[in-house]
């Protein structure tokens, strides 16, 4: 038998047993206790340490330790396994702040002009009056219902799943043989088709009273939730918070990594549950409903955060050759899918074009309108990772390029999330070189969110606190400027002035990180472009999609070299597209059917083996890049203004 051991954490004053070899995050897990490992547990990130006061251990990487660390007792807790009786002293866990404060993930629909439930809507609350039984007509309680259903609605064939069927005589009976029907008429919405009883009402439901439906985005980052009613098409209301998978991993591929060890698959498939019920249910205490009046749920997502929801194995997605196991996934019900919604409520996950492209692309695509335009448009999603498609209504390629989380504030010093204290905008006086900041929400500063990284980097670039290649000028007389323990580095907010009490810097290797980044997005732009022939500019348009967009400075973002340099009038921020194509699919059929073709018709191309990328990436290393005549308007130390671009909001 296998010698156990015990480990006894301090938080929870909790023992628990387990084999010897087991790794200290297992053995927190199985004492309750939550251990964030951002990189998915591979000993990159190091933010996984914890204390072994006593007992031994075997400690598989040190990587982000120093010789004091270990000495002390420091472990990383994923590198590390149990192999004696332990004490683990585990430090605060930095919790994934519980609300979203930026109030930028509600998406701004309205009804698409023209919606007709009775023709559009695959979901169908219908009445039905039915002759009593007698000893003369002893038909069955189904056949009955069944003819009744044929000939109100012309369908073909209307089949019941047993879970509904087992409801049937009490229904009928309970409602007097007056009842409301749920169907599912998937094909042929109009006649002919084929439909599905997915629910028994009792009595006569009147079409004022609502049927509930939801559409939902599933983001690496954030999970955004709209409950609607499907009669009027109204969204009714809507709620989004982080995605508690978060805690194992916080890009696509350290989540894969995850899912492959041991139950990693089960537990993150579960924390995204956890997170869209939880949201279904505050979605509709704002719309006064409850989640099991769902009928209908239409999921956008990554296709990692697709397979994850599903629990098909994702590590494909990140080997070579890089495929999917399915983009086009199977209509399930609400109960295999594990959410809480009417357990019979149909659930569909709108389909993807390859690994890193994936269904909130082709979402996107369809609400950003960019498939029914003649104008040569690019769509930009930059969120964990930078996808993007170039086209119009004749013709659509794309690409994805992991650009890394930095623009998100992870993999930055002090990066983070756009939060409450998150600093989201940075002035540097060109004279004195000192820095003014925006602060979200009331109070001091914690740290740098996205859109201030890309502000601060213009802005040290155009005052000339760091040259093209993002090193500092050492001779400048400012004490902002200096040499630390991460290189290079330059205080944004002195200790006593910010909540975390030290300085907030950006230090060279922060820069660098941003630099790949924006190296990467401007390199998946032109190998678009020179895969079709087409010069940058010659888009006519430039839509930006996903929480990235919201808050940019679209200036700023062109002086370094994010995005192509054109008159502020071609860029226009589109909000969050996913979660309005999937609201659309979710209205109406042939929305989900132009999606599936929008799929269908896009090229993708794989970067990882394009040599153009590699080239074009080397090139975009620069600040803003290394050919200054893609960059015309962009005059280093001529222009600091600090004015904010006049973006088009849409
Ligand atoms: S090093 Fe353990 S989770 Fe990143």
């Amino acid at each position: 038998m296998a010698t156990t051991y015990s480990v006894k954490f301090d938080v929870a004053q909790k023992v628990v047993e387990v084999p010897a070899g087991t790794m200290i995050t297992v053995a927190a897990e199985k004492a309750g206790i939550e251990i964030n490992q951002p990189c998915g547990g591979q000993g990159r990130c190091g933010q996984c340490a914890v204390q072994v006061t006593s007992g031994n251990v075997r400690r598989r990487s040190t990587m982000r330790l120093s010789a004091e660390d270990v000495e002390a007792g420091f472990a990383i807790a994923c590198q590390t396994t149990v192999e004696g009786d332990l004490t683990v002293v585990v430090p605060p866990q930095e919790k994934i702040q519980q609300h979203l404060t930026t109030g930028q993930s509600a998406a701004d629909v309205s009804v698409p002009s023209g919606y007709d439930y009775l023709k559009d809507q695959t979901v169908q609350r219908i009445q039905i009056t039915l002759k009593e039984p007698t000893m003369e007509d002893q038909t069955s309680d189904w056949a009955r219902l069944k003819t009744a259903l044929l000939h109100e609605t012309g369908l073909s064939d209307i089949t019941i799943p047993l879970a509904v069927l087992q409801n049937l005589p009490a229904v009928l009976r309970e409602g007097e043989w007056k009842l409301s029907p749920v169907l599912f008429i998937e094909k042929g919405i109009e006649s002919g088709g084929v439909g599905e009883v997915i629910d028994l009402i009792p009595g006569l439901i009147e079409n004022d009273v609502p049927l509930w439906g939801a559409a939902v985005d599933i983001g690496t980052t954030t999970v955004k939730v709209m409950l609607v009613d499907l009669i009027s098409g109204e969204p009714k209301g809507q709620a989004s918070e982080y995605n508690a998978q978060i805690a194992r991993g916080e890009d696509v591929i350290s989540r894969i990594i995850f899912a492959g060890k041991g139950e990693g698959d089960k537990t993150l498939r579960s924390l995204v549950l956890e997170s869209i019920n939880e949201l279904l249910e505050r979605a509709c205490r704002r719309g006064r409903s409850c989640p099991d009046k769902i009928y209908k749920i239409i999921m956008a997502g990554n296709s990692t955060m697709m397979h994850l929801l599903l629990q098909i194995p994702p590590s494909s997605i990140r080997l070579a050759p890089y495929i999917t196991v399915a983009n086009y996934l199977p209509v399930l019900n609400a109960l295999e899918a594990g959410l809480m919604t009417h357990p019979t409520g149909k659930v569909i996950c709108l389909p993807g074009v390859a690994s890193y492209v994936g269904s909130d692309i082709s979402a996107g695509v369809l609400s950003s309108g960019m498939s029914e335009t003649e104008k040569i448009t690019l769509f930009l999603d930059v969120g964990t990772n930078g996808e993007m498609v170039l086209g119009s209504k004749e013709w659509l390629v794309t690409c994805a390029c992991s650009a890394g989380p930095a623009f998100e504030g992870a993999g930055v010093l002090h990066g983070m999330r756009a939060t409450t204290g998150a600093i989201d905008e940075v002035w540097i006086n060109e004279e004195t070189k000192e820095a003014t900041w925006r602060v979200i929400g009331e109070g001091r500063p914690k740290g740098l969110c996205g859109s201030a990284l890309i502000s601060l980097l213009a802005e040290l670039l155009m005052t000339g606190v760091i040259n093209k290649s993002g090193r500092f000028d050492y001779t400048l007389d400012t004490k902002r400027v200096r040499k630390g323990s991460h290189g290079g580095e330059y205080v944004v907010s002195w200790a006593d002035e910010n909540e975390i009490n030290e300085d907030i810097i950006i230090t060279e290797v922060d820069i660098d990180n941003l630099m790949r980044a924006k190296a990467a997005i401007f390199a998946g732009f032109s190998v678009l472009g020179d895969s079709v022939g087409m010069p940058l500019e010659s888009v006519e348009q430039v839509l930006i999609g996903g929480g990235f967009g919201q808050y940019i400075n679209v200036e700023k973002a062109v002086q370094i070299g994010l995005l192509p340099d054109m008159p502020w009038e071609r860029f226009q921020f589109l909000g969050n597209t996913s979660l309005k194509g999937a609201y659309l699919a979710l209205l109406d059929l042939k929305c989900r059917q132009e999606i599936s073709d929008i799929a269908n018709r896009m090229t993708y191309i794989e970067l990882s083996a394009d040599n153009r990328f590699f080239d074009a990436f080397t090139s975009a290393m620069f600040l803003p890049h290394t050919d200054m005549t893609l960059f015309p308007s962009v005059k280093i130390g001529g222009i600091n203004n600090g004015l904010l671009s006049k973006i088009k909001m849409v």
